[in-house]
């Protein structure tokens, strides 16, 4: 497998951006750190103007100094570079209905998700720049991160060159929110949406079916809600383990527990032949995910998922999700011991 472009500060030229209107649709977890960490990085608060419905978060962008516009149409209208930042769900109406109408022929898009741009869901002119610039951690870290003088990993594409210049612009605006401090990795929206959809709907999905299933069992034979709760996350050793993965190494981090436990690991891991694992695997990436079968699913749903109550069709999911004895028993376990979890 060919390894990936790494993009540094070096790479980057922040005069790309010099005189630029920069417009942020939306001051949530990514607006709100990204706009604190360009303005902070140097551009001119006069050159920032957070986009945003009155609401909370454009009050919190008031607070912070920002300029913000009520008014979309007005917004697209000014800017160079335009930062899509509000949730993926509503980005098509509010970019397709308000933007797309008055944006300047050579603006540049910057998605924080491949998600709309993969499955065709956003309308760009060929004569506008769309890059990705996905940082992979929550805004608060992006934040934090920043503020102490590092970097956060990042994810960055060109996904439309319609100037000629997309790449210097991505990575210019890569490093003016800090994210080639410590290296902007090369990818695509093809890629970052793969192995965020996959690790959503199969990995993810097997782990909350593998804990379920080990708690069924463990509690028919007897063991106590309480002790499976603490023993199986509310110790937080699975943080701590990913923790370490994420610091030592995937493998390697085994190396902390008793050798019983590596024994048994080891063991275990490797006589599973993952078969069934894989198929299920592939079967949502190419059946799934790739074919387009969940994104029209989801983007029907969209109303749905605005309502209150059992018409919210992730609320009918939760409820599913609580009848499990997991859930019940997590439940009488956490009022019970109230005091002892604050
Ligand atoms: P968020 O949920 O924090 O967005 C809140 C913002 O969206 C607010 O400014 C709010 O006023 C605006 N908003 C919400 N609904 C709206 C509507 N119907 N019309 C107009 N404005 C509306 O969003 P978040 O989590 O920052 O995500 C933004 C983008 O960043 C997404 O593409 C997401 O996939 C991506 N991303 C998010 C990460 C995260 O840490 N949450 C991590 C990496 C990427």
């Amino acid at each position: 497998m060919p390894s990936a472009k790494i993009y540094y500060d070096s790479d980057a030229d922040l005069a790309l951006l010099s005189g630029k209107q920069i417009v942020f649709l939306g001051f949530g977890n990514q607006g709100a750190a990204q706009a604190q960490n360009l303005r902070d990085t140097g551009i001119p608060n006069d050159k920032i103007l957070i986009a945003n419905r009155a609401d909370a978060y454009a009050d919190d962008a008031k607070a912070k100094g920002f300029i913000v516009e009520h008014d979309f149409e007005k917004a697209a209208a000014i800017a160079d570079v335009l930062f899509v930042l509000i949730p993926d769900q509503v980005q098509p109406k509010v970019f397709n209905g308000s933007f797309v109408p008055h944006l300047k022929e050579n603006v540049t898009i910057v998605i924080a998700s491949g998600y709309n741009v993969l499955f065709k869901l956003l309308e760009f002119k060929s004569t506008q720049n769309v890059v990705m610039v996905a940082p992979r951690m929550i805004g608060s870290s992006v934040r934090s991160l920043y503020v102490k003088g590092k970097g956060f990993p990042c994810f960055v594409s060109v996904e439309q060159d319609g100037t000629g210049n997309a790449l210097p612009v991505a990575l210019a605006v890569s490093k003016v929110i800090g994210a080639t401090k410590a290296g902007a990795i090369s990818s695509s929206a093809r890629e970052e949406t793969m192995m965020d959809l996959l690790a959503e709907q199969a990995l993810w999905p097997n782990i909350i079916m593998l804990f379920r299933e080990a708690f069924n069992v463990l509690q028919k034979a007897g063991c106590s809600d309480e002790a499976l709760c603490y023993e199986m996350w509310m110790s937080k050793e699975p943080a701590e383990i990913f923790e370490r993965a994420a610091e030592e190494g995937f493998i390697t981090q085994l190396k902390h527990h008793s050798t019983c436990s590596q024994f048994g690991q080891l063991r275990g891991a490797l006589a599973l032949d993952g078969v069934a694992a894989r198929k299920h695997f592939e079967d949502t990436l190419y059946n799934q995910i790739l074919s387009g079968k969940f994104s029209a699913e989801f983007s029907r749903l969209e109303d749905g998922l605005e309502k209150e109550g059992d018409e919210n069709p992730l609320n009918e999911l939760y409820r599913r999700a609580d009848e499990t004895e997991l859930a019940k028993a997590e439940k009488r376990v956490r009022a019970r011991l109230a005091g002892l979890l604050q």
